[in-house]
């Protein structure tokens, strides 16, 4: 198992954004993890990620008990996420911006610099690794945010919503990054609203609700779920489409 999550609870206040949740993921899965706003997905992948600290719970990833552990220490072990709301850095260059993430495992520069233009070429953006972040589009910040993660060597991705507000044909193309990140033998747990991608890219499904693991399964059966359904629709209000 390349990483388990048992009883993970995350409180602020009174409030249980994450309450008690289990997740196990096998090495070389594709995982959608969906579910309504403030389900606590991205709380859950910030205890993942080690960027807040779980009330509740042990998260162990490839055997080290990683449930304290920093972001940093994370990042080493292999654990990459992207964030909702891309967390690059606007005033340097897209080959910058990978370099930060490459000089992980890579402490030469000219090392790093050759790592980043192999992921910028991976994500289609090596033409473009002059120019500064904020210059990009939609797509191209979600390409750079994915590629600075991956520049860091990841062995299991956690990817935040991050194909929302692309265009159908943008969205077709991330579909097929996705794909190819996962061949190279990278694991991801992918939050997405749009079911198409979820439908598309996950074998297994995961879905949260109030913080609770509330189904999983193939993703066929999943969206069949009586519980899915009510979690979704109960409130009278659809919010598959829905961002943040
Ligand atoms: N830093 C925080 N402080 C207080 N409440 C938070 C914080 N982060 C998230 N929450 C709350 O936790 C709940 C889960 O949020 P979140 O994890 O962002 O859900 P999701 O990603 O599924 O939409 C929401 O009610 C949200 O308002
Ligand atoms: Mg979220």
């Amino acid at each position: 198992m390349l990483l388990s999550a048992q009883n993970v609870s995350k409180e602020f206040g009174n409030l249980r954004a994450v309450a008690g949740a289990d997740l196990a993921i096998e090495e070389g899965e594709i995982i959608g993890l969906i579910g309504p706003n403030g389900a606590g997905k991205s709380t859950f992948f910030n205890c993942l990620a080690g960027e807040t600290l779980p009330t509740t719970g042990k998260i162990v990833f490839d055997g080290v008990d990683v449930t304290t552990a920093s972001p940093e220490t994370h990042a080493r072990l292999g654990i990459g996420r992207t964030f909702q709301v891309p967390a690059t850095f606007e005033d340097l260059t897209v080959l910058d911006n990978v370099m930060v993430g490459a000089f992980l495992r890579h402490p030469h520069r000219t090392h790093a610099r050759a790592h980043a233009l192999k992921v910028l070429d991976l994500v289609g953006l090596k033409d473009r690794q002059d120019l500064r972040a904020r210059s990009l589009g939609t797509p191209g910040r979600k390409r750079l945010e994915i590629a600075r993660v991956l520049a860091t060597g990841p062995r299991l991705m956690l990817l935040d919503e991050a194909l929302a507000g692309l265009t159908p044909a943008e969205l077709q193309q991330a579909i097929a990054l996705v794909r190819k990140i996962h061949e190279t033998g990278v694991t991801l747990v992918i939050v997405e609203h749009i079911m198409e991608v979820i439908m598309t890219l996950a074998r297994r499904i995961i879905v949260f609700n109030q913080g609770h693991v509330i189904a999983q399964g193939e993703p066929q059966q999943v969206v069949k779920d009586e519980a899915v359904i009510e979690a979704y629709l109960g409130r009278g209000h659809r919010n598959w489409r829905k961002k943040d």
